[in-house]
């Protein structure tokens, strides 16, 4: 997964040259136009603490956030991972695989729960090795699942494959130069793009800022039809639900940062811009008040707890979808409410 590449590192090196010796030059009154797409293809990862060598500000506000707090590294539990477990390919059906693994050697912990780490000899490239479990003590080591492998009636680790990387440790999965410098989780580079050429030159083109980097992972929200088409089921899983269908979103003059921060928490420790939502809604609705609970609901019947506001802004009030929460996860049967759903989905 992570490769080097020694002709292209030189690559860079040049070019990193090149582009400084332009950036020196006083006699030479035009800058290089430097295309950000080409320049970052030939940038090399450099890693966070690199960047925050220069932008120390933005590094305190970005370790605030839950975004650097997703994935962490071994020692930072006081738990005693230096353990030989015997785990079982979980991914096969047929003939898994088995090996004992030093979980010492994994990658490190998605939300305080998920041990994730690479398996030689598995099936697939990333596992879910064992999980966390919340104690008195602090962080208890468990199993990620069990199951008798080999029908000797003693219960096997199972170590399950990971599918959450792209959104909870892009770290892990991204690829390019330099990735051995890379953070497993969200990092500056995963929303910037690499940097190596950016630190050696200090151009802000050669450093991509992308107002749509939200969306990658927190998806706009549109729901998927039932297999019988009568209804949709809303994605319940990444924080902006229905956010195409707000009036925010086809205005075209908000997005997400307009209320939201990219590296900076407020006093509840959300990333949020202004201490609150009233406050947040006033700096554009000066005479509205609006009550969060009704504008912003809350998932009632989110069977994974993963709980989100919808982002509808009032276009799709909970009362109105139709939602019978014994039978599904937020799913909308009112016949208006999908024509309106559906029209608005490009
Ligand atoms: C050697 C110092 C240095 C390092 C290291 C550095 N930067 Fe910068 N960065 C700067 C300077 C100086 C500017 C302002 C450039 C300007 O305004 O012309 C800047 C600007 C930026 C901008 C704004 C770009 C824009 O279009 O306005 C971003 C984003 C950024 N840096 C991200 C990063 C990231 C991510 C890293 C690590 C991969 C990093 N920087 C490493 C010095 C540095
Ligand atoms: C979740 C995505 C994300 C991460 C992670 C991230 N940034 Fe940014 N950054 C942005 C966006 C989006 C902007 C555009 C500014 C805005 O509108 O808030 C930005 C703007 C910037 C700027 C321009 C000045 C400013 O603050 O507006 C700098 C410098 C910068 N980022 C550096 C960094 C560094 C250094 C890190 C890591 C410590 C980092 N960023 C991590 C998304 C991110
Ligand atoms: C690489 C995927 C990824 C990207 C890109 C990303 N996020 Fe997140 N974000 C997450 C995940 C996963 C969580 C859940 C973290 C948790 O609950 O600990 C999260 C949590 C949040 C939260 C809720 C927690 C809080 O601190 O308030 C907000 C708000 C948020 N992100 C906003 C943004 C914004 C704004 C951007 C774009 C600048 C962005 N995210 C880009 C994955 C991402
Ligand atoms: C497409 C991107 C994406 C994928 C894939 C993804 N997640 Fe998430 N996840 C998010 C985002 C974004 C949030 C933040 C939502 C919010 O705070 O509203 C989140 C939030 C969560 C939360 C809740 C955090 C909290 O504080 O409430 C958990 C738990 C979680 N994810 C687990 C997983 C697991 C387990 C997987 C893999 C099976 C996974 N996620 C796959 C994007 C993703
Ligand atoms: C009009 C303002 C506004 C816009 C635009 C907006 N949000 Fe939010 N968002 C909020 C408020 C208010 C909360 C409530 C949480 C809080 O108090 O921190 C919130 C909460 C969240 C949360 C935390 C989980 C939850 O549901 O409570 C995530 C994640 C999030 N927003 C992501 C996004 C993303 C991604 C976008 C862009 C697609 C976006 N938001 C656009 C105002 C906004
Ligand atoms: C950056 C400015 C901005 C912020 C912050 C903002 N809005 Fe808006 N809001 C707008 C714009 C622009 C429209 C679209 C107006 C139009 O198309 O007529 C709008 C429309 C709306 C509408 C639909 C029409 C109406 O006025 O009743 C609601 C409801 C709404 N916003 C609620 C909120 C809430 C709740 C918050 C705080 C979480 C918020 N807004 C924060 C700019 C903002």
């Amino acid at each position: 997964m992570r490769k080097h590449f020694l002709i292209s590192s030189l690559l860079v090196l040049v070019l990193g040259l090149i582009l400084s010796g332009c950036a020196g030059n006083e006699t030479n009154t035009k800058k290089e136009k430097i295309d950000t797409k080409e320049v970052q293809q030939m940038s090399a990862y450099i890693g966070t603490d690199a960047c925050i060598t220069c932008h120390s500000e933005t590094g305190q506000g970005f370790a605030m956030t839950s975004h650097a707090g997703i994935f962490k590294s071994l020692d930072q539990y006081n738990t005693d991972f230096k353990q030989m477990v015997n785990v079982w390919d979980g991914a096969t059906k047929e003939n898994p695989a088995t090996k004992a693994i030093n979980l010492e050697d994994t990658y490190g912990v998605m939300m305080d729960s998920y041990v994730v780490g690479n398996i030689d000899g598995f099936s697939q490239e990333l596992y879910r090795v064992a999980s966390l479990e919340k104690s008195e003590q602090g962080y208890e080591l468990v199993a990620a699942s069990l199951k008798d492998y080999n029908s000797d009636g003693i219960q096997d680790w199972s170590a399950k494959a990971y599918s959450c990387a792209e959104c909870h440790s892009p770290g892990l999965v991204a690829q390019g130069l330099g990735i051995k410098n890379l953070e497993p989780g969200i990092s500056c580079e995963t929303c910037h793009g690499p940097g190596s050429i950016h630190a050696q030159t200090k151009r802000k083109e050669a450093i991509s800022i992308n107002q749509n980097a939200c969306i990658t992972c927190h998806t706009l929200g549109q729901p998927s039809e039932t297999e019988d088409g009568s209804s949709l089921i809303a994605e319940n899983h990444y924080g902006t639900r229905n956010w195409f269908a707000s009036d925010h979103y086809t205005s075209g003059y908000v997005n997400c940062l307009s209320c939201h921060t990219s590296h900076e928490v407020n006093k509840e420790g959300s990333m949020l811009k202004g201490d609150n939502f009233t406050e947040n809604c006033a700096s554009c609705h000066k005479d509205e008040n609006f009550d969060i609970e009704e504008i912003m609901w809350k998932n009632p019947t989110d069977l994974h707890d993963h709980v989100t506001r919808d982002h509808s802004f009032g276009a799709i009030p909970y009362e109105k979808i139709g939602d019978n929460p014994e039978t599904k996860e937020v799913e909308i049967t009112d016949p208006k409410i999908i024509k309106k759903l559906k029209s608005l989905i490009k």
